[in-house]
């Protein structure tokens, strides 16, 4: 019984307009932040300081995506920062239990993410230990890629893992999420869908985030 909901991407937006490009999403769930350390990735994006003016700003709550090499290090600090989620990927933590531990005691929701060629499986027995899975649909690093069809079988093992232990985790797709594509990602079993470039190229951004809630709750 989770709900759907639709989490714009500001990474392709216009940074120099950001209070008006936050404006523009705010009839949406929260605004996911990718925060990209050109480690991890190759692009870099923003840090601490930049969420915590983004969070005083936005009118609507930050889900924080982190793709950063050090995320046992840092990523309380973006719970601080003013995220209401902060979300780690499983390859760089080396204690992804105690990580989300630490999330949740700084009162955000812990989430663990997924690049395409890592498995689900291995996390299975600690899923409850997560608020939210992000599966990526693209390899991360850059919007406007297309989306990775073969990880619907994953969002799939993983929505029946969770209903079967009766837990409340989200599970979020991120990467090539359009309205092309968001049926098929949520009759997988997501919950949570990150829109970047199908979001910020829209003439009209809260209508075409309307029309992919619209689709993903049909
Ligand atoms: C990619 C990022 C995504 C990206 C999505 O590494 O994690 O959040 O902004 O952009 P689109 O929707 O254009 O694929
Ligand atoms: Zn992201």
């Amino acid at each position: 019984t989770s709900t759907t909901t639709i989490h714009p991407s500001i990474l392709n937006c216009d940074f120099m307009q950001i209070g008006s490009e936050l404006d523009r999403i705010n009839n949406a769930e929260a605004a996911h932040i990718d925060i990209m350390d050109q480690h991890f990735v190759p692009n870099m994006t923003f840090g601490v300081s930049m969420v915590e003016q983004i969070a005083k700003r936005s009118p609507i709550p930050l889900d924080a995506h982190l793709m950063i090499d050090s995320p046992d290090r840092d990523a309380v600090a973006y719970a601080e920062a003013g995220a209401q989620s902060v979300t780690f990927h499983v390859e760089a933590s080396s204690a992804p239990v105690r990580l989300a531990r630490e999330l949740r005691a700084k009162g955000v929701k812990a989430g663990v993410a997924l690049r395409p060629a890592t498995p689900v499986e291995p996390l299975m027995d600690i899923l409850g230990e997560f608020d939210m899975l992000l599966v990526m649909t693209v390899e991360p690093g850059f919007g406007g890629q297309s989306f990775i069809e073969s990880m619907l079988p994953k969002v799939r093992r993983a929505r029946k893992a969770i209903s079967e232990r009766n837990l409340e985790v989200s599970i979020q797709v991120d990467g090539g999420i359009s309205r092309t594509t968001i049926e098929s990602a949520a009759e997988a079993g997501a919950n949570v869908f990150v829109a970047g470039s199908a979001v910020y190229k829209a003439p009209d951004a809260a209508a075409e985030i309307d029309a992919l809630r619209a689709l993903a709750r049909a």
